[in-house]
């Protein structure tokens, strides 16, 4: 099983960033914890503060691999190119966020990638990409 983890904008600064919200640990700490707790999975990281590259990665994988989980950043609330490519695409996307996006800002309020998306998880800081997979897993699972 492949899946991609795919983080936009400002998240090359996790563990730098707004500590207070996002924690203390980069991602790239974090990534081989992850990687340990799913032997069977293999795992492809992708990050990029750029638009289209995020649109371009997801083209690239979303006809072969398994599933994606994707933390968009700021472009979830402003990114129609971001939603129409998770659209096009045949994998499924899981939407994660390490905040509560919902108790923030009101211009955090609304994910315009969330109604594409196979589901979304929030607010549990890293751990909601391990979510993140543990519901990509469901769903690829013939039930
Ligand atoms: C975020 C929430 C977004 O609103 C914000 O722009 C981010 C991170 C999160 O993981 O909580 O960059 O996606």
């Amino acid at each position: 099983m492949k899946i991609l983890l795919i983080n936009g904008p400002n998240l090359n600064l996790l563990g730098i960033r707004e500590k207070g919200i996002y924690g203390d640990l980069s991602f790239e700490s974090y990534f081989p914890l992850l990687k340990a707790r799913f032997p069977e999975i293999t795992f492809e990281y992708f990050q990029s503060n750029v638009e289209g590259e995020l649109i371009n990665k997801l083209h690239e994988v979303g006809f072969s691999y398994d599933g994606v989980v994707m933390n968009a950043g700021a472009y979830t609330h402003t990114s129609v190119a971001i939603r129409d490519a998770i659209a096009g695409i045949k994998a499924p996307v899981v939407e994660v966020h390490l905040s509560n996006i919902l108790t923030r800002e009101s211009f955090r309020h609304e994910s315009l990638i969330g109604p594409v998306c196979c589901g979304s998880i929030m607010g549990f800081g890293l751990d909601s990409y391990r979510l993140g997979v543990e519901a990509l897993i469901g769903k690829v699972k013939p039930w």
